[in-house]
Order: C-alpha cells, then structure tokens, then sequence
C-alpha cells in the first residue's frame, strides 16, 4: 500500500536522500558529473527539515509512504517514504493567489504507478486551501516529467534560459489556472 501524508520532520533525512539520489539519476549526462556528486544528501535534508518545521509561505512536504508489499525488499514491516513533494505560494509571483510545486521526485521503482499524481492532488488541494488559485512550476526543457505535467493539463506559460552548474540551460513555466484544473485532472487517483 502507498499512502500520501503530510511530512514531519523526522522524514527530512530520507527526503535529502531521495532527492539527491533523482537528481544523480534524471540529470546524469545533463549537469556535469562533478556537480552531481557535489550534492550533499545530509545538506538538503537540513534544508527541508527547516522547511517542514517552519511552514512559511504555506510552504508544505508530503509524502509517499509504502508499506507491506509494496516497501522495498526487506523493508516490508516499515513504513518508508518512497517519494515527496514540496510547495507553497509562489516564491516569484506578485499576487498572493499563485501556488507552486518547487520539487516532485519519486524513486525509480515507484513511478508510473499513479503516485506522482496522488502528490500533485495532495499539493493543489492544499494551495487550494491555502487560498491559491492557480499553480506553477518550473521544469527544465530537458526533463521528460515535462511530459508527465502536460498529461495533467499543466499549460507551458513561459520559457527561460538559466545558468546553472556553471551551463546554460532553458526552464520552462507550466500553469494551471485556475486551480480547479489541477484539481479535477488529478481527482481519480487510483493505486497502481
Ligand atoms: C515526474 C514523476 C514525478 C511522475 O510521477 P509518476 O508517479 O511516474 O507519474 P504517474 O504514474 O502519476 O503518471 C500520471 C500520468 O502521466 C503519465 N506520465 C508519467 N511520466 C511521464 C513521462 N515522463 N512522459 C509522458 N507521460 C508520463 C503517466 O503515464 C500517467 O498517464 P495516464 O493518465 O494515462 O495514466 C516521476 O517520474 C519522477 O519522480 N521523475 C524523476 C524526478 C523528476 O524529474 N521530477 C520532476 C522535477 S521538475
């Protein structure tokens, strides 16, 4: 079984490690490898430990939790944190309404299950709460979730070129406005 929760503190650790283990994974070939192996597990999760304990911004982490069968191998009588995301009010945006996923990222094993979209329902429904009404986010050009987002409706809005990791590299927007578009687009999340 996997369940979506809202993140504790405690899940930070896990949480740096996924999201370091992604990125050496998703960016391999893109971002140069000196950069990847730089990233510091242990640094991200003081960073969404901060995130979680904190809440500004509406800022919020959920998390996908797997049990029984469908834990690891050798985990099954735990409770482990497979995947996470992270959002609140737009960190750009001028008006308070905008929401915005910052990160998504499930281990290798549990995508195209349905997860990714169980966390993008839990996040709208919290900006939603939280009184957004729409949300954003940002994926490099490069990145095949972009695809992931389109089949969600999400709309690209804008495009940009940044430097990052000493390249330069092209992001682009992607909204849903208003929200209810997310809502609905992730309403039937069933368990794969
Ligand atoms: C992007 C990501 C979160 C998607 O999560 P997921 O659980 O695999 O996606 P889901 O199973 O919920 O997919 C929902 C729908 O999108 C489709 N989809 C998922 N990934 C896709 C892709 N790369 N290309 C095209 N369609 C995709 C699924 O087939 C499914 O379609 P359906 O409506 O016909 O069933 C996951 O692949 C991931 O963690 N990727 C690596 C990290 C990353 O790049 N994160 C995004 C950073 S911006």
């Amino acid at each position: 079984m996997i369940r979506i929760r809202r993140a504790c503190p405690s899940d930070a650790s896990v949480i740096g490690a996924i999201h370091v283990a992604t990125w050496r994974n998703a960016y391999a070939g893109v971002l140069p490898e000196s950069y990847l192996k730089s990233l510091s597990p242990l640094r991200h999760a003081v960073g969404y430990e901060q995130a979680i304990s904190e809440r500004r911004h509406g800022h919020a982490v959920f998390v996908a939790v797997a049990t029984g069968e469908d834990a690891p191998l050798g985990a099954e009588d735990a409770a482990t944190v497979v995947g996470f995301i992270s959002g609140g009010k737009s960190r750009r945006a001028a008006e308070n309404s905008a929401g915005e996923v910052e990160t998504l990222y499930l281990l290798d094993d549990y995508r195209e299950r349905g997860v990714g979209r169980r966390l993008m329902r839990a996040m709208a429904a919290h900006l939603a709460a939280i009184g957004c009404r729409s949300v954003m986010l940002w994926v490099l050009k490069d990145n095949p979730a972009r695809w992931f987002y389109a089949r969600l409706g999400g709309r690209q809005v804008a495009r940009e070129v940044i430097r990052f990791a000493g390249q330069m590299m092209e992001q682009i927007a992607v909204d849903w406005d208003p929200i209810e578009t997310l809502l609905a687009a992730t309403a039937t999340a069933p368990e794969r």
